[in-house]
């Protein structure tokens, strides 16, 4: 965690900086690089994507998917790179003979993976935004996965305690003859995986969805019983999609459209909170929220709220190719004001009640840049749990996805995350799984005022929309937003709220007095940059091992 602070006019906010948070520190200084070298804002995210490919795997990927953000001179834009369900996928393919769902199965082992989507969505991102050279984006992953990277505590910490749970548990995976050696403070090289990446680097999307790389997924696959084929892959498209765009406040939120969740939600989650949360008005016209930040009385809104978001994400949210998603009717301000109207300020909303309205440890990773052209790239990438499906590629080097756990396996039945869904989210070839990556840019007449997103599960979505409101409601700086504690509920499990870092002990008292269990758990790593008028400020939150940076850049 880094945040630094520059100090610009505003007229000059947009152009006068590059601002980068990301998960970890090699990512970020590539990131920074490119962006001093004079690459904008996509091509410093194309190469964070493929360096944190070789330094974070328990999330960064090309065995994954995710979704991009994009603010530019050009208007706004969301590639949609999630996996997609293999052809021989099939609605019940993780029940057993009497029904019953085979967890370990849609979540761990040769079973569990989606066809990766991460190198043709950086593709598509280059083919559109681009402006240096590809083989330079790719090439500084290719080092750090030749020449080896210095492994961090945090990082070798959360290896050996993987190897050690899941040496418990009946799975298949091949994780340790990979990582096994990758320890804190020694070198760690990957070259199987640095071939992976010399290919992509010289065929582009060929070289990984095609030719060498393709058969050895392929023939991996055969050997091990898995589902992805080489069609598969030679079929897979990343999508050039709108994202979803509404009003909140004076902001426009720019968020990721289904097959994510996320922008809806965010959408909702906000626009409620402002019809229900008082804010007295000062005499200059400043409005001030009455509700404390994380009073017990802000902790009870929201999580009534969430229980309306959350229902509507079961039953209307799903991949918009396969499965209508009425977007603009669970956004509409009419509807927005009707199920604000049934949340109740003092007492809990019984559960079973709230039905639609309209009729890992958990993983993922962020990163958010601003560049010295006043384009912005939001882009959130998983792999779903920490480490994926826990199966490397053998002679590829790189961790397959356990993203198939992000469909409803069974109706009703939660995933890992708890998240409930229905037709709209169950198993079909090709098919897009739901996710709650939400990648999000706040635009304030036009420009940028906030790139932020997160890792964590259904908790992405909070983590996101508490960003804007300390940002924006409570005025934190940076750093103070995405370290607040954060609190979370999402309908299931019934009355559940979920914190981190510490809510105060009266806030809990109060919350469990009113019929809440409040149980501590972790949520992501926000990544954060703030165009304030005064500056620009970047910020990855403390307890990761992100590094946020900003640099002026020289007047001309
Ligand atoms: N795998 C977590 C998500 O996409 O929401």
């Amino acid at each position: 965690m880094i945040s630094l602070l520059c100090v610009f006019s505003f007229s000059s906010v947009a152009q006068g900086h590059r601002a980068i948070a990301a998960p970890d520190t090699f990512s970020s200084d590539v990131g920074m690089a490119v962006l001093q070298k004079g690459g904008n804002a996509i091509d410093a995210a194309i190469a964070v994507q493929f360096a944190l490919a070789v330094t974070l795997p328990e999330a960064g990927n090309i065995g994954g998917g995710g979704f991009m953000v994009i603010h530019t001179d050009r208007g706004n834009d969301f590639i949609d790179y999630r996996e997609t369900a293999p052809a021989a996928a099939s609605r019940d393919m993780y029940l057993d003979k009497d029904g019953n769902v085979e967890r370990l199965k849609s979540l761990f082992g040769i079973y569990a993976s989606g066809t990766p989507g991460t190198v043709a969505g950086m593709w598509e991102a280059h083919k559109k935004y681009g402006t240096l050279p590809w083989a330079e984006l790719v090439q500084p992953a290719i080092d750090l996965a030749e020449n080896g990277f210095i492994v961090p505590e945090k990082l070798g910490k959360k290896i050996s305690s993987y190897i050690e749970r899941m040496s418990k548990r009946d799975v298949d995976i091949n994780f340790v003859d990979y990582f096994g050696h990758a320890k804190s403070g020694e070198l760690f090289k990957q070259p199987e995986l640095a071939e992976t990446l010399k290919r992509i680097r010289d065929n582009g999307t060929d070289g990984f969805y095609k030719g060498k790389t393709a058969q050895i997924i392929a023939d991996f696959m055969t050997q091990k019983g898995g589902l992805l084929t080489a069609k598969d892959l030679a079929d897979y498209t990343a999508k050039l999609r709108e994202p979803v765009t509404t009003q909140w406040r004076n902001y426009t939120l720019v968020s990721a459209a289904p097959p994510s969740s996320g922008g809806v939600a965010i959408s909702q989650w906000l626009n409620m909170y402002d019809l229900l949360a008082p804010r007295t008005k000062a005499a200059d016209g400043s409005l001030t929220p009455m509700h404390p930040h994380n009073s017990t009385e802000y902790v009870h809104l929201l999580a009534e709220i969430g229980k309306r978001v959350f229902a509507d994400r079961s039953e209307y949210l799903g991949d918009p190719d396969f499965y209508k998603v009425p977007v603009a009717a669970l956004t509409n301000p009419e509807y927005i004001a009707k199920r604000a109207s049934g949340v109740k300020r003092k007492s809990i909303s019984t559960t079973e009640k709230i039905r639609p309205g309209l009729t890992e440890s958990e993983q993922t990773t962020h990163f958010s840049i601003l560049d010295q052209y006043g384009n912005a790239v939001s882009n959130t990438t998983t792999i779903n749990l920490s480490f994926g499906s826990g199966v490397v590629v053998e002679g590829a080097g790189f961790l397959l996805n356990n993203e198939m756990d992000d469909f409803s396996v069974k109706a009703g039945v939660p995933n890992f995350f708890g998240a409930v869904g229905g037709v709209a989210n169950e198993i079909q070839p090709f098919k897009r799984m739901l996710s709650s990556m939400s990648p999000t840019i706040v635009l304030e007449d036009g420009d940028v005022r906030l790139v932020t997103g997160a890792p964590g599960g259904t908790t992405i979505i909070t983590s996101v929309y508490q960003s804007i409101l300390n940002t924006l409601e409570f005025n934190m700086s940076a750093q103070d937003a995405v370290d607040a504690p954060r609190f979370h509920h999402q309908l299931l499990p019934k009355d559940e709220i979920r914190h981190h870092k510490g809510l105060q002990q009266s806030v809990i008292d109060e919350l469990n007095d009113m019929g809440y269990k409040v149980k501590e758990r972790r949520f992501g790593d926000l990544h954060l940059i703030h165009v304030k008028e005064e500056g620009v400020e970047a910020a990855s939150e403390s307890h990761g091992r992100g590094k946020a940076q900003v640099s002026a850049v020289a007047p001309k």
